[in-house]
């Protein structure tokens, strides 16, 4: 079993959406084994995307994940990483394939409705970003 983190952003958030996309995710397979909702201030938000901070959408990132409410949450299974990009399919809703979250919904490219790690490596970098690791089930 592997582990990856998801973020339900602030627009899927405050749109109401965060209870269709968690079933959507557990319906995929994954076990949750860590959640919260929380808001970020700019320096969490800055550290979040520091990869990106020379990319032209780095402020407007940083603005939009510190707008309002957002729910990471550690997520459980057999190639989690892999299988979580799967499941919310390309980072542009245009182009996410059909029945994926993004498809269902993102607003936008920016506005996308949900993060996910994109290599093992980043997703325990991640996780422990938000969560201490009392926080995390473990099931041994
Ligand atoms: S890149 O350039 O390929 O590394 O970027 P990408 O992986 O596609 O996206 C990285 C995160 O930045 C967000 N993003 C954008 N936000 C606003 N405007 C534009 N044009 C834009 N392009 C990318 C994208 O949603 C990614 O956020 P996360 O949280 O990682 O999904």
């Amino acid at each position: 079993m592997n582990q990856t983190l998801a973020i339900i952003k602030p627009d899927a958030v405050t749109s109401g959406n965060t209870g269709k996309i968690i079933a959507h995710l557990e319906n995929a397979g994954f076990s949750i084994k860590s959640l919260k909702l929380t808001v970020l201030n700019r320096v969490q938000a800055e550290a979040f995307y520091s990869v990106h901070e020379r990319k032209p959408f780095f402020e407007w990132v940083v603005d939009f994940m510190t707008s309002g409410p957002v729910i990471p949450m550690v997520l459980e299974a057999h190639g989690a990483v892999e299988k979580l990009r799967g499941v919310i399919g390309a980072t542009d809703p245009a182009e996410a394939a059909e029945g994926t979250v993004r498809n269902l919904y993102a607003e936008s490219k920016g506005r996308n409705a949900i993060h996910a790690s994109d290599s093992d490596e980043n997703a325990e970098i991640e996780i422990s970003f938000f969560f201490s690791q009392h926080e995390r089930f473990s099931s041994g």
